[in-house]
């Protein structure tokens, strides 16, 4: 099939105003927990999520994390700081994450601004990380040149035989990002590409909710 013939048409649902919760992050976990839904294929990864940074000069980066926890209304993952989204968020801590769940035909965006985790709670979660993901965490540079994959094999190496027996400290580098969303969007696909946009809007004292044009 070619590129342009490809196009599905979306009929699951529908989802309205009076359908939502008003606390945008009720309405998230709820769609979060339905879109866990227990014979979905091994690899499909719900939480995972595309991440969107950008410098104060406009470039715009993204890419795939997976979200690993939320608290006190804000949205974790962890990366490498020294990363380019971690260059990026140093620059312009706004950020914009979209999830895709496909099997529901549904899409939420999310933006909001991201500030690092407290140290404590990176370390935590880094030991409760498999020891290959620690030792990775050290080894790699994470979105710097590397000349190949043996440079990288033998850093590994050298980090495994050092830290033998003993507990592998959380680099200073790595841990976590929180983001306080100021904007969700509930996205359904419905027929005819009219789909349902319910979006809310973060008005500084609270959430106005608001449908979209599709
Ligand atoms: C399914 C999936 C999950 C990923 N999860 C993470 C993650 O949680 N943290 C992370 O730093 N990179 C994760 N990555 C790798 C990133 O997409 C990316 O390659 C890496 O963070 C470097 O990005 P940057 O150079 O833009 O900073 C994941 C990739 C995929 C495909």
């Amino acid at each position: 099939m070619s590129i342009h013939e490809m196009r599905k048409n979306y009929s699951m649902s529908g989802l309205a105003k009076r359908d939502v919760d008003a606390d945008p992050m009720v309405q998230f976990q709820r769609w979060f927990e339905e879109a866990q839904q227990p014979d979905l294929p091994d690899w499909m990864e719900v939480n995972a999520m595309t991440l969107a940074t950008a410098d104060t000069e406009g470039k715009v980066t993204s890419r795939i994390v997976l979200l690993k926890g939320i608290e006190s209304g804000r949205l974790c993952f962890y990366t490498n700081y020294e990363s380019e989204k971690g260059q990026q968020i140093a620059e312009n801590p706004q950020v914009s994450l979209c999830f895709l769940w496909g099997h529901l035909q549904r899409q939420v965006r999310i933006e909001g601004s991201a500030k690092k985790s407290d140290r404590s709670k990176s370390v935590d979660y880094f030991h409760s990380r498999p020891r290959g993901s620690q030792l990775g965490a050290h080894v790699s540079r994470q979105s710097s040149v590397i000349d190949s994959r043996r440079t990288l094999k033998e850093r590994y190496t050298a980090f495994e035989s050092n830290y033998s027996q003993q507990e592998i400290p959380c680099p200073d580098h790595w841990g976590g990002y929180e983001v306080q969303p100021t904007r969700f969007e509930f996205w359904q696909g419905r027929p005819g590409r009219l789909h349902d946009r319910i979006c809310y809007r973060w008005g500084g004292e609270q959430w106005q909710l608001l449908r979209l044009s599709p």
